[in-house]
């Protein structure tokens, strides 16, 4: 049984990681930083805010951990654009501190990063050369910096609009704000021009503790292989969820005049993790599959 931290353990993916380490028998701290910790007696919470640094060192000290995660960002896109400062600080430079107070007490390090280090002109390795359009994906891609200088064997996992079932809170993702609405018999406005490579957090977590598991390190592309329109993934949620008569309403991204731009093609190229895990990272369809059976 190994020590495991989640930082940000309340998040989307921070509870699908909390989940798949109780899974496999760890002890699992976890972090959240409003004021009360949720209502799960299997996790030992610890209330954190990473931008304070010597808290961040004070709670790795203490909870002398094996492995740390970190799964809490800034992920709200034009929120970043409007405070790029606050996105620098929790993005940026607390990622590379939480690494840096993992590497000291000899924890390995897991990173969360993002598709938007890209400016989408087409499918990327993990070899293709980033290039943010945004302060999101540039705080993202700074952050993963900071990581690997303070932590040069820590695995670095880039994700793409991530899904799944948010237990602990109302906020939605990619595929529970198109279901909310289909549903609720709502018209669903989607991009017809921006394609994305979608990732289930229970991939993503599965993922993390198979690279961990494999003493891998070094930066890995996670997500559904399929690289898919906005409004396709919405047909796609309409038939596995068997929503009838679904109102899907194809927009463009320019349509929106969103505050920061958006790359429009960020589908992350999977190959590098199939082959270190031997086995296929599986269809945004089996995934929507998987949410279904598991409501
Ligand atoms: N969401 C996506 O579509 C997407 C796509 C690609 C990559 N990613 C990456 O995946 C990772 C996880 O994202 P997610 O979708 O799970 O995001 P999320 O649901 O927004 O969770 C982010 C977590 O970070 C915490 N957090 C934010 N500021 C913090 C601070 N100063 N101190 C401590 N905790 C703080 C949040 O806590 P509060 O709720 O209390 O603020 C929340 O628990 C991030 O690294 C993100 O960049 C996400």
């Amino acid at each position: 049984m190994a020590r495991v931290l989640d930082v940000g353990g309340t998040g989307l993916l921070g509870q699908y990681l909390g989940q798949e380490a109780l899974r496999r028998g760890h002890h699992v701290i976890a972090t959240h930083r409003g004021r009360h910790a949720p209502e799960d007696e299997r996790i030992e919470w610890h209330r954190l805010d990473i931008r304070d640094a010597s808290a961040v060192s004070a709670l790795v000290r203490s909870v002398r951990p094996n492995l740390v995660l970190n799964a809490a960002a800034i992920t709200d896109v034009d929120g970043c654009e409007a405070n790029p400062d606050e996105a620098k600080h929790v993005n940026e430079t607390a990622a590379g501190q939480l690494a840096w107070s993992s590497k000291q007490v000899g924890a390995a390090f897991v990173h969360i990063s993002t598709d938007y280090v890209f400016d989408g002109a087409g499918p990327a390795t993990e070899d293709t050369e980033p290039h943010p359009l945004n302060a999101y994906g540039a705080t993202k891609l700074f952050g993963e910096r900071a990581v690997r200088q303070a932590h040069p064997d820590s695995i670095l996992l880039r994700l793409s609009s991530v899904f799944g079932w948010n237990r602990l809170s109302s906020k939605t993702n990619a595929v529970t704000w198109i279901l909310q609405k289909l549903e609720a018999g709502q018209e669903v406005p989607l991009f017809f021009d921006q394609k994305v490579t979608p990732t289930y957090a229970k991939t993503a977590a599965e993922v993390a503790f198979d690279l961990w598991d494999q003493h891998a390190s070094g930066v890995f592309h996670v997500s559904c292989p399929d690289c898919a329109s906005r409004v396709e993934l919405g047909r796609a949620v309409a038939e596995v969820f068997q929503i009838s008569n679904p109102r899907l309403h194809p927009i463009s991204v320019e349509s929106m005049a969103l505050r920061a731009k958006r790359p429009l093609a960020p589908c992350l190229v999977v190959r590098k993790v199939e082959e270190t895990l031997k086995r296929p990272m599986p269809t945004f369809r089996a995934c929507l599959e998987d949410m279904k059976a598991t409501r």
